[in-house]
């Protein structure tokens, strides 16, 4: 049995979620048995949490999990951009797999990150950077991979979206709706990140980069949050057929054959009541691809929060832990990796 030892960077709304799946492996995918948490890295040992683990596994020494050589995979939920990007590009260093659901570190350091871990022989794995529980990552680089991909748009923002849905089926208050979407860990650590339009400008940019192989500068993205929807928008844009969902979209310009005129933008948007898009709602996201052959393919589900993050930060783990099985004994694991990361170091 090859158990692959995981050390936790933070044990928050993710921390605990990823936490909570890995002590409870029944009934699941039985390579979840074979993963352990070996440490976890917390900004303070005094806070109450919920979940409990044995305190020698805790620690407020993120440097030491990304180098201790009883840990096999770092599993990067701080979220942020420092200390977040400098841990990763550590523990890559020091030859481990990296697991993070930090699309903020990615959209911005994703080359570089992924440049060391190609030099590194090392693996690092984000499905959980986007549509929180959806399957995005992989299904755009496997399943999708031989279309020639016209659009990608789509609601990628939870907190926004369950804050529109209410203001517009409650008439609820914005601030009030925020503060519920907080409580409910949909919201980033600082909110101005989801209500601004920034966090889905970070996953639209990862998703571009996947769809088109190429790259938008995260400054060339035009920006756009929810802050200046009101009830009388919502109401008004009902009556006229449609519903308000803060879209991200990233797309060729049309009758543009220049490969490089991928624009990419992030803004409120009038959807109209028929498309599939008008009527995903709450903290559910939705990202609608444009493909050729495939046509229009929908992938829809719960776009952030604990349980459907940790769900996707686990699958990684396990995905992991699959291909060290399928390594005959006595071979070179990062031999391996490299073979994969033709594949899979690219976002
Ligand atoms: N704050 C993010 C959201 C979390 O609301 O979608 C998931 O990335």
């Amino acid at each position: 049995v090859v158990a692959l030892r995981v050390g936790l960077l933070g044990l928050g709304t993710v921390g605990s979620g990823t936490a909570a799946i890995l002590l409870d492996p029944s009934q699941r995918h039985p390579l979840v048995r074979e993963l352990v948490i070996a440490r976890a890295g917390v900004r303070s040992l005094e806070k109450q949490r919920s979940i409990s683990l044995p305190a020698e596994l805790l620690t407020t020494d993120l440097d030491a999990i990304v180098s201790d050589p009883n840990v096999d995979i770092v599993v990067e939920v701080l979220g942020g951009l420092e200390p977040a990007r400098s841990l990763i590009l550590k523990a890559i260093a020091h030859g481990k797999h990296v697991v993070t659901a930090n699309k903020a570190a990615i959209a911005r350091y994703g080359d570089e990150i992924f440049a060391a871990a190609r030099a590194a022989g090392v693996y690092v794995a984000i499905e959980a950077a986007v549509g929180g529980g959806i399957p995005t990552i992989q299904p755009l680089k496997h399943a999708l991979s031989v279309n020639r991909i016209r659009r990608v748009l789509g609601i990628v923002n939870g907190t926004t979206n369950y804050i529109l849905t209410r203001m517009a089926t409650e008439g609820a208050d914005f601030a009030e709706v925020l503060a519920d979407a907080q409580r409910l860990g949909y919201a980033e650590a600082d909110p101005t990140a989801d209500v601004d339009g920034l966090d889905a400008a970070d996953k639209i940019a990862i998703l571009a980069a996947i769809a088109f192989s190429d790259r938008v500068k995260l400054d060339d993205i035009h920006c756009e949050g929810i802050r200046q929807i009101g009830a009388t928008d919502i109401g008004y844009a009902e009556r006229l057929g449609f519903a308000i969902k803060l879209l991200a979209i990233a797309q060729r310009e049309a009758g543009n054959t220049n490969d490089d005129a991928l624009q990419v933008r992030v803004h409120p948007t009038l959807v109209p009541r028929e498309h599939p898009l008008a009527s995903i709602n709450g903290v559910n996201n939705a990202i609608f691809i444009e493909g050729d052959p495939i046509g229009e393919v929908m992938l829809f589900g719960p776009g952030a929060g604990a349980g459907p993050t940790a769900s996707a930060v686990v699958a990684d783990l396990v995905s992991l832990v699959a291909l060290m099985k399928t390594q005959p004994q006595g071979t070179d694991l990062h031999g391996l990796m490299s073979y994969m990361r033709q594949a899979d170091c690219r976002i």
